[in-house]
């Protein structure tokens, strides 16, 4: 069995290491871009017999993925920023017949990846869309607790990221894009604009090392997916923060500075698209922080009711990004390889994947995630 891996950054990596040390396939194909990256990488995969072959490719062009997914018995896509290439792909996988997983984290192509529920039916394939940490673990983690009511009336996600462990320059792109604008959030069943990093505030416990934190609503996929999976829910949220703080306000003013930019910017005489200048400076400051925790952490909370009474859920997680972001991905592909995904269609993850099954990969991977949980009546 052959398996396809797009993109080979920071999370590609970490989906790579665990598709060869976990998985079931004879050869991972690496398709990737610059392949120096790649290619530096794949020496320090050692100890099994599977054929890791690399492929130059540019994956906004669809024909060309397609092309390079024939043959595979599924895809994952860890290559970014997704507002760029999360369609390309699924287009390619559509074409291809060949399932899908990826770790699309943009709000705005959730919507779109719906549309191509009836083609990827029509296909006869799974396209399992946001399975990374947040969206991904999260999702699942929601679904763990939503098994366990009769009824949800109330979806509260979060999540934290490290300021010292931002990832790569894709995921830099994607924050700029998504989380320095407007935020979504459900209310009373109804979505409602707020402003990302501005409105919602709140103070959560997460798990140590990172213990009581402001969160805010941001530009997120889960209250999208998470309220169409659950209509009865009558509030989904998403909210987060980095730490420190001051990343969110990185944020906000290197994402008004790409939206306002008329044409590319000039920096030392030439000139620079506004977006990869914004990128390359958030990315480097993020590095430059001293003394900031790498941890990343995430928690969901359920309200709801079984048996006629009132339960509340809550499952929090605690990790590194990298590898809590790009192993799910290779989880979910590692189970439609095994023939544990019956779905076919394009969805989030909580809609074909079953949270025991999920869970139980996620602990198999020592020291990925330390999740934590309690019930309340
Ligand atoms: N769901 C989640 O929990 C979650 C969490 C974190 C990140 N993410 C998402 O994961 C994605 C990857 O993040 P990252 O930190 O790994 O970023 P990264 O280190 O910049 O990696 C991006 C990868 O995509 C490749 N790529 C970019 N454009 C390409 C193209 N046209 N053709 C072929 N390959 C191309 C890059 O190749 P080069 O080496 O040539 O640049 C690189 O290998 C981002 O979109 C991010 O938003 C999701």
């Amino acid at each position: 069995m052959k398996a396809l891996l797009l993109g080979c950054g920071e999370i590609g990596k970490e989906a790579l290491r665990d598709l060869y040390d976990y998985g079931v396939f004879e050869e991972i194909i690496v398709g990737t871009r610059t392949m120096s990256n790649s290619s530096g990488f794949i020496p320090s995969l050692k100890g099994r017999s599977t054929k890791i072959t690399e492929a130059r490719i540019d994956i906004s062009d669809s024909d060309a993925v397609a092309e390079l997914m024939k043959d595979c018995k599924v895809a994952v896509n860890c290559a970014g920023p997704n507002y760029k290439y999360e369609l390309p792909v699924a287009y390619a996988a559509i074409k291809a017949r060949v399932p899908l997983v990826d770790v699309n984290d943009e709000y705005e192509i959730t919507y779109k990846m719906y549309d191509l529920d009836e083609a990827a039916k029509d296909a006869g394939i799974p396209i399992i869309f946001g399975l990374g940490g947040a969206p991904g673990i999260d999702n699942v983690l929601v679904r763990a607790a939503a098994d366990q009511l009769d009824e949800v009336d109330e979806i509260h996600t979060a999540w934290v990221m490290s300021g010292a462990d931002p990832g790569g320059f894709a995921l830099s792109q994607h924050l700029l894009y998504s989380l320095s604008g407007k935020a979504y959030t459900v209310e009373g069943g109804i979505m409602k604009e707020m402003r990302s990093f501005v409105d919602g505030g709140e103070i959560l416990e997460f798990p140590a090392p990172i213990g009581n934190v402001e969160v805010f609503h941001i530009g997120h996929p889960e209250p999208i997916t998470l309220s169409r999976s659950y209509p009865s829910a009558r509030i989904v949220d998403n909210k987060a923060t980095f730490i420190p703080s001051g990343v969110n306000n990185d944020i906000l003013e290197l994402g008004k500075l790409v939206r306002e930019a008329i044409g590319p910017v000039r920096v030392n005489g030439s000139h620079v698209e506004a977006m990869d200048f914004a990128a390359t400076k958030l990315l480097k400051r993020c590095k430059s922080l001293a003394n900031v925790a790498p941890e990343a952490a995430l928690m969901v909370r359920l309200k709801g009711r079984k048996r006629g009474k009132t339960k509340k859920i809550l499952f929090s997680s605690v990790g590194r990004l990298g590898p809590a972001t790009g192993v799910p991905a290779s989880i979910g592909a590692i189970m439609i390889a095994q023939g544990k995904i019956h779905l076919k269609g394009a969805m989030p993850p909580e809609v074909c994947i079953e949270a025991h099954d999920f869970l139980y990969e996620v602990l198999d991977r020592r020291n990925l995630a330390k999740l934590n949980g309690w019930v309340e009546d």
